[in-house]
């Protein structure tokens, strides 16, 4: 009889990709994908824990497999992830939910198929493995790939950082980088497959290829060797540190065939003084110089950002500067969140923790902003053709996204293939562009 899965995840791209590799898992073992919660035999929760309410939105969800597993009692539920690589979170799993059968952390994701035949084989009843990181690479698990026309790429793992308010380093140990004759390997069989998308994937990409190697292979080095393949396609990253993006890689983006011209620099605040609070190693200034430099390579680069409102201390004034860089900036997308004390990390013990209230007065103050913006920004594309990868057809509907990752409906399509097109925008719409195939 055939058996099916359900994979349910939390948290950033690196978590996306991290669970399609659990599928691979799960489809090599003759398991089937479902979104039906009782089809499931198998139950994974790939966690989040950069913020509380990512971890509270997965409590809450494995809670509610409490009365399916008591109707299923075969029923495999696993959690893992960066909320598991926690010590304590992972032991309150442990405690609070005995329905749930594997509980393990981000350094023995690659272990799953063991820890799923010993429970499967009845070897073991329930597994808890939270591991110290190892000093190697993790080994690389093939992917089941299900994002459509994209594929992601880890070009490295973990971060050396440290930002004050972030759990990130804790969860996910010291950065370590795949050889770039991999990654290129990788890269080369996704778009002999058919792939027209591929977005390489890092805490920190610039700082590819510091750690292991020899410290031998850069970020600009890598860009230039996969932009070498032949056919057509795009190349994103995420995600880039504004202190070590360098003139380099931006000159090897603006001479490439294939890289996007959409780079994701989260800035996280306007002001020198919190900067500092968050051990974020630059100053704003420093990054509208780099924001300059990029403009002048790349003048139609499209460029987005992170910004954490109501870090310990933050004044008016602090915030104020915040929607300062914001308009000095003209980016095209702000992701904005309200920062959220995490247990281990230096900031959550500063003095001057923000009210909730004010938190989110100011989150809203923020996006209202880039709004406006946004809209300006998108009307220099009216009456332009470009060129646009579609990517689905949903609800009678084609979309589409150009090379710098911005959003198209097109209209008028006869026939729906994933393919590069030219389209002349008419439109704009909420935020998306509309336009049809010429
Ligand atoms: N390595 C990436 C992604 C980190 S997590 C980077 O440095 O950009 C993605 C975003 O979550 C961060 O950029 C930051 O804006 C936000 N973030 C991290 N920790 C947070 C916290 N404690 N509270 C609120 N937002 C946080
Ligand atoms: Fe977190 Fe900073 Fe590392 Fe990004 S660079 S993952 S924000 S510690
Ligand atoms: Fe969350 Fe882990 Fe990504 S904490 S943001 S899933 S690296």
């Amino acid at each position: 009889m055939q058996k099916y899965y359900k994979i349910i995840t939390f948290g950033c791209q690196m978590n996306v990709h991290e669970s399609e590799k659990l599928a691979g898992t799960l489809e090599r073992l003759g398991y089937k994908s479902t979104e039906d919660d009782e089809k499931a035999d198998v139950v994974v929760f790939n966690t989040c824990c950069v913020r509380e309410a990512a971890e509270n939105k997965a409590l809450g969800n494995i809670g509610k497999f409490k009365p399916i597993k008591k109707q299923k009692k075969d029923l495999i539920i696993a959690v893992c992830g960066c909320m598991a690589q926690q010590e304590k979170k992972a032991q309150e799993i442990y405690t609070k939910y005995p329905f749930v059968n594997i509980i393990f952390g981000t350094h023995n994701s690659y272990k799953f198929e063991e820890y799923l035949t010993d429970v499967l084989n009845k070897k073991i009843k329930r597994v808890y493995q939270i591991v110290k990181e190892e000093p190697c690479l993790p080994l690389e698990v093939e992917s089941y790939r299900t994002s459509g026309v994209n594929a992601w790429v880890n070009i490295m793992y973990g971060c050396n950082n440290f930002c004050t308010y972030c759990i990130v380093p804790y969860v996910r140990g010291r950065e370590k980088s795949r050889p770039m004759e991999e990654i290129v390997a990788e890269c080369k069989a996704l778009i002999a497959a058919g792939y027209k998308e591929i977005t390489l994937l890092g805490q920190n990409v610039n700082s590819y290829g510091k750690t292991f190697n020899n410290g031998k292979d850069n970020f600009a080095e890598l860009l230039e060797e996969i932009d070498k393949i032949d056919g057509e396609y795009v190349i994103k990253f995420l995600t880039s540190h504004p202190k070590d993006l360098s003139e380099k890689v931006v000159k090897a983006i603006a001479n490439s065939k294939h890289i996007s011209h959409m780079i994701h620099l989260p800035v996280q605040c306007g002001s020198d003084r919190l900067l500092r609070l968050m051990n974020r190693n630059y100053t704003v200034e420093k990054y509208l110089n780099t924001i300059d430099m990029i403009k002048k390579y790349i003048p139609d680069v499209n460029l987005s950002t992170d910004i954490i409102v109501g870090f310990p201390t933050e004044t008016d004034e602090d915030f104020e500067d915040t929607l300062t860089l914001l308009k000095k900036v003209q980016y095209n997308t702000v992701f904005g969140f309200i920062y959220s004390k995490r247990s281990g990390t230096p900031a959550a013990k500063m003095d001057g923790q923000v009210p909730m209230a004010v938190k989110r007065e100011r989150v809203n103050k923020l996006l209202a902003l880039q709004r406006e913006i946004e809209k300006v920004k998108l009307t220099r594309f009216l009456g332009q053709t470009i060129k646009v990868l579609l990517t689905e057809r949903k609800e009678g509907k084609v979309f589409g996204k150009t090379d710098c990752g911005i959003n198209v409906i097109v209209e008028n399509v006869k026939e729906f293939k994933v393919d590069f097109v030219n389209v002349k925008i008419n439109q704009i719409k909420n935020t998306k562009l509309i336009g049809e195939i010429v």
